[in-house]
């Protein structure tokens, strides 16, 4: 992909996969935008990152993607300059996750999800790992998918309320070492009410005011999932699907603000 793919130009912010460029400010609302890139080719994946230019800086590579095409794409969207959080919902045993996690850290990557429902041993496997190799990876816990409700969740043996649910893997993950935690919107003022600010909230199920759905089961606009104290928004078809992505993205990034 690289061979192709213009690098983010030098002002535009990131040049290089550090969190903590002293030249990217800390209000960029870019910071908070993770554009998904679900499509199935390195091909495809270009053309939207192409498409975008400096308009976000951080792309989700997830288990579509990354299955069609492997690490390469990873490795390729970093050495272009921009940040992968690499969506791949690691859930097995500790010494698996903490391999895979290992791997993750040496493509580079900026940050990266394991399931929170995994327990305690199999969370602080993958923290280990990737402090290890790369102290500012940020590792998540997946709470509880936002296309889930109370009552596929009841046939999957949780008792609670998806609110509930949300807040007790939350707080496995962080009692274990995760810095973040992947939730819809609609539990996230749960989240800082009950946990605080400390740790970052990755938030999809978010759409533009106005457009349709698709399988989004618990949905909010931008700027509600980051009133609600959401520190990144995940944002695909909205944007991969734009005639013009770059427009599209810069809309959102109008409505998140700084
Ligand atoms: O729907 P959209 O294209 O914006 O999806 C972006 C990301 O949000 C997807 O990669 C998926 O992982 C996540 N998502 C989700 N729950 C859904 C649909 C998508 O968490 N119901």
């Amino acid at each position: 992909m690289s061979a192709t793919l213009p690098h983010l130009v030098p002002g535009s912010g990131l040049t290089q996969n550090d969190p903590h460029r002293p030249d990217l400010h800390r209000n960029d609302p870019r910071q908070k935008l993770i554009v998904a890139l679900d499509v199935s080719t390195a091909a495809a994946a270009q053309k939207i990152v192409a498409a975008i230019g400096d308009s976000a800086l951080t792309y989700k590579v997830g288990m579509q993607l990354y299955t069609a095409e492997g690490p390469q794409v990873v490795r390729d969207l970093v050495a272009s300059g921009r940040r992968v959080f690499l969506d791949l919902k690691y859930h097995d045993i500790p010494t698996t996750v903490a391999a895979a996690v290992h791997e993750a850290s040496r493509l580079g990557v900026t940050m990266l999800t394991v399931h929170a429902a995994g327990g305690a041993k199999m969370l602080h496997a993958a923290v280990d790992a990737a402090r290890a190799n790369n102290p500012a990876l940020l590792v998540l816990g997946v709470t509880v998918l936002t296309s889930l409700d109370e009552n596929e969740l009841e046939k999957v043996g949780f008792r609670g309320t998806v609110r509930d649910e949300v807040l007790r893997l939350a707080a496995l993950a962080l009692d274990n070492g995760c810095k973040g935690i992947v939730t819809s919107a609609h539990e996230t003022a749960a989240v800082r009410a009950e946990l605080g600010h400390n740790f970052a909230i990755v938030t999809p199920g978010v759409r533009p005011a106005g457009s349709a759905h698709g399988d989004q089961a618990r949905v909010a606009t931008p700027a509600e999932a980051i009133a609600a104290g959401a520190s990144h928004i995940v944002v695909g078809r909205p944007i991969t699907e734009a005639a013009d992505p770059a427009a599209a993205a810069r809309a959102i990034l109008g409505q998140i603000g700084s």
